[in-house]
């Protein structure tokens, strides 16, 4: 366990943090994303009122019907890159057709999340049918084809070090989700077919290099070890939740790796103690870049996706306007309605030039 350093308080301030909070407006500034040292500071006024920021600093949300990703139209394309650090590279693609060719990532693992659309994932494992709300993961130099039925929408999370389960610790190993929720492939391998010319392409520095085998790349007749894709639906990881306490948003954590965390926001009973905040508060997220993928906006967010991005250390969290609506007409019972995929980032993601021509124009 951590040592706790000491916690001290000084001036105006609730008995305990996002409880109580009154006239007050309550800022969360937190080191480790929101496990490590903190402060919460009481304002007069809301933390987030600019008169004018820079947009590097505050991008406003993306609608992901403005995107366009190469591989929509052709299949031998790559996706959309989006936002990248020395740790991770978060792509869009939009694939209709099948790869025509199978594919071997060099550039790290993926962490598919299927916004839209349905499909088969094909691997040398075996095969995974997904649909909309899938995590689909496809280990480092695995062999694999995407075939799409009709248009889809896919957020690829690619990282450098492996996707690992996120530990959430005393919540014990059946939480966010039972590991038995996850498909696990069956070897599905072709039909014997006769020597001829395979081509494989492998994904490098952000190129594809072609090669080509002699015999089919999708021929395995069984495995077995501890590295293999899997699938897992959105609707099987079962959130954490307080009736008396805005959790940290790490609460929803469901992968990890070296420099960044994978979690999400879930449907689920609202913090039904009206002393409590429900909203989060404002917030400084001072070690982490934010990046949500808005799957479903359950009515607080545009509907048909939103990509939301927000630099390490600055701050945000509500408008006041919402807020103050938010809390009259909140009750007991209430629930949350919005579905999202987070990444946080330990090392600042800068945007591709492709994206930001795409979002700029
Ligand atoms: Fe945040």
């Amino acid at each position: 366990m951590r040592p706790a350093w000491f916690h001290l308080a000084k001036g105006s301030y609730p008995r305990q943090a996002r409880v109580g909070v009154g006239e007050l407006y309550e800022e969360h500034v937190s080191r480790l994303g929101f496990t490590g040292a903190v402060a919460m500071l009481y304002h007069r006024r809301g933390a987030t009122e600019f008169v004018s920021v820079d947009p590097e600093l505050s991008p406003p949300p993306v609608a992901v019907k403005r995107l366009v990703a190469l591989d929509a139209t052709d299949p031998s394309a790559l996706p959309l890159a989006l936002y990248e650090n020395d740790d991770l590279t978060l792509l869009w693609s939009q694939r209709q057709q099948p790869h025509p060719f199978a594919v071997r990532n060099l550039d790290g693992d993926q962490l598919m999340f299927v916004h839209s659309g349905t499909g088969l994932l094909e691997t040398e494992f075996g095969s995974l049918s997904y649909r909309s709300g899938d995590f689909l993961y496809i280990p480092k130099a695995v062999t694999y084809r995407v075939i799409p039925e009709g248009p889809n929408e896919v957020l690829i999370i690619e990282t450098r070090s492996q996707i690992e389960p996120f530990d959430i610790g005393a919540a014990g190993r059946h939480a966010p989700f039972d590991p038995t929720v996850l498909e696990i492939p069956d070897p599905s391998p072709h039909e014997e077919s006769e020597p001829g010319e395979f081509p494989v392409m492998y994904k490098r520095n952000g190129r594809y290099l072609r090669a080509v085998l002699r015999h089919d790349p999708f021929d395995v007749l069984g495995w077995k070890g501890d590295l293999f894709p899997f699938r897992l639906h959105i609707d099987d990881i079962l959130p954490i939740h307080s009736e008396r306490s805005h959790l940290a948003p790490s609460i929803g954590g469901i992968f990890c790796g070296d420099g960044f965390v994978v979690s999400n926001l879930l449907p689920q009973p609202a913090v039904s103690d009206l002393e409590a905040e429900e909203l989060p508060d404002y917030h400084r997220n001072a070690e982490y870049d934010e990046f949500w993928c808005i799957h479903n906006g359950g009515g607080l967010f545009e509907d048909g996706g939103q990509l939301v991005y927000t630099p390490q250390g600055m701050v945000h969290g509500t408008t006041e306007e919402v807020r103050k609506a938010h809390q009259q007409h909140r009750r007991e019972g209430d629930r949350r309605t919005v579905t999202a995929v987070g990444v946080e980032a330990r090392k600042p993601l800068c945007p591709t030039a492709e994206y930001l021509k795409q979002i700029e124009s």
